[in-house]
């Protein structure tokens, strides 16, 4: 069949750059990174997950790329792990020369176990406990303070640790949010995130007055935005805060973090979607000038990306096990959804699929792909255009590598799927799926006569 129609090739156009329908084998497949995705499908069982290494790379040097043509000073990025975090995720980013953003205790362990180094990891949280505050000093070299109460708590902990402290940045809440779903917004006035412009002054005296090294002023003002402007405001504020701090206290930040949040297409309704480069250049551009204009020297500037690297590297892979026609639809139930990608019933986030077998078919109206869990708003996509479908055909969605997994769920029982990472032609396993074992590990049974007689 001659490939013309062109549903197919548009919303192939979101897959990671090695996806390909391939023409020329009889089942004309979905392949990854050169793999058969039905070969790995049945290999590795579903739900499956898959990350290709090419289109990793190929989202770095996107950021690395503007940068260098636009921003003057030093730079660097942080690989914001919240997205997608395991072993071999860090270990991604460690060797592609990335810092490594971890939210709390958690993160970090995992960061640590996979080697990354400890002057290339930088910990986040709205909210650190002791425990958090107490590992980054260990293991990280800079820690970003979320409010007054963490800086006191840390203070203690380096009075009676005698240990030294990371490099220190404060997190501002620019009272300014990016549009976006309101529950990625973070940057508005009555956000739980960051510290007001007081507040911040009242920080940075209490670290300089304590030898603190502090070293920067970070801001992120929510996620998946498309548009940078609302970015322009925080950066003015931000520098009129170094400036005032520069003028007062004769402190002068050495770095600066617009945050991350830069959104991707996850439907090709979304394409073509605004460059990295449009975004990067905004902020340099910014930068540049309101350092001119304040007589300020050009601050060190890190991106903190974490969907915008990793979302379209991501396929998740599904098994077609029933179809139900009801009044009004066409259910395609798949054996994953609310549990792997809880996206679409948080968020009402959008996306799109392709059968993997023969997806050159023709449209045979729309379906609703919905997963098997007891929860009416585990539906992945309303509402889709796809082609007739027999059950046990295997469905891949795109745009799957961000924030999916790493929010998942055992809801139902569901044992976390498998993960593969592609590269050069091959697949290994870097998360293998979760047992039924899995599932009772870290349960205890109620010792003997504790459940009285009623
Ligand atoms: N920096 C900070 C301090 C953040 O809180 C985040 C994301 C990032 C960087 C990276 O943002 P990104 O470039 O990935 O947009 N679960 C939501 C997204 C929550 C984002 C949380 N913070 C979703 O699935 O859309």
């Amino acid at each position: 069949m001659a490939l013309s129609n062109p549903y197919f090739k548009h919303r192939l156009k979101l897959f990671p750059i090695t996806a390909r329908i391939e023409e020329d084998s009889p089942d004309q497949c979905l392949s990854l990174g050169g793999l058969d995705l039905q070969e790995l499908a049945r290999q590795y069982g579903t739900p499956l997950y898959l990350y290709d290494q090419a289109t990793l790379d190929a989202c770095i040097k996107d950021y690395r790329e503007a940068l260098t043509e636009t921003y003057p000073g030093r730079w660097g990025i942080t690989y914001a792990g919240k997205a997608f975090l395991c072993i071999a995720a860090a270990q991604w980013a460690a060797q592609r020369g990335l810092w490594l953003d971890c939210t709390g205790a958690g993160e970090l362990a995992i960061a640590n176990t996979a080697g990354v180094p400890f002057d290339k990891i930088l910990v986040h949280g709205v909210n650190k406990n002791l425990a958090d505050l107490q590992a980054a000093i260990v293991q990280a070299g800079t820690l970003v303070l979320d409010n007054l109460s963490e800086l006191i708590k840390l203070i203690d902990l380096l009075d009676s640790g005698g240990v030294d402290s990371p490099d220190l940045w404060l997190r501002l809440k620019p009272g300014l949010a990016v549009e976006t779903h309101t529950y990625t917004q973070t940057g508005q006035d009555d956000s739980k995130f960051g510290m007001s412009l007081t507040e911040i002054e009242h920080a940075a005296r209490l670290c300089l007055a304590k030898g603190l090294p502090l070293k920067g002023i970070h801001f992120h003002q929510g996620s998946h935005f498309h548009d940078p402007s609302p970015l322009g405001q925080a950066i003015d504020l931000a520098l009129d805060l170094i400036a005032g701090l520069r003028n007062k206290l004769g402190w002068m930040a050495e770095t600066i973090c617009p945050g991350g949040g830069w959104g991707v297409p996850y439907h090709e309704d979304e394409l073509p979607h605004p460059s990295v480069k449009h975004y990067v250049k905004f902020i340099s551009e910014r930068l540049a000038e309101g350092c001119r204009e304040r007589g300020l020297s050009l601050p060190h500037l890190q991106l903190e990306p974490g969907r915008s690297l990793v979302a379209r590297a991501g396929v998740a892979v599904y098994r077609l096990e029933t179809i139900k026609e009801t009044a009004h639809r066409r259910w395609l139930l798949l054996d994953g959804g609310l549990a792997d990608n809880p996206r679409p019933a948080l968020y009402r986030a959008r996306y799109s699929a392709l059968p993997i077998l023969r997806p050159t078919r023709p449209l045979a109206g729309t379906a609703s792909l919905a997963g098997p869990y007891c929860e009416s708003s585990d539906v992945l996509i309303e509402t889709l255009s796809m082609p007739e479908m027999e059950e046990g055909e295997f469905i891949a969605i795109p745009v799957s590598g961000a924030y999916q997994l790493s929010m998942g769920s055992n809801y139902n029982g569901a044992r976390r799927p498998a993960v593969l990472w592609l590269s050069k032609g091959e697949a290994t396993l870097i998360q293998r799926r979760e047992t039924l074992d899995d599932l009772v590990r870290r349960d205890l049974t109620l010792p003997d006569g504790w459940i009285t007689d009623l």
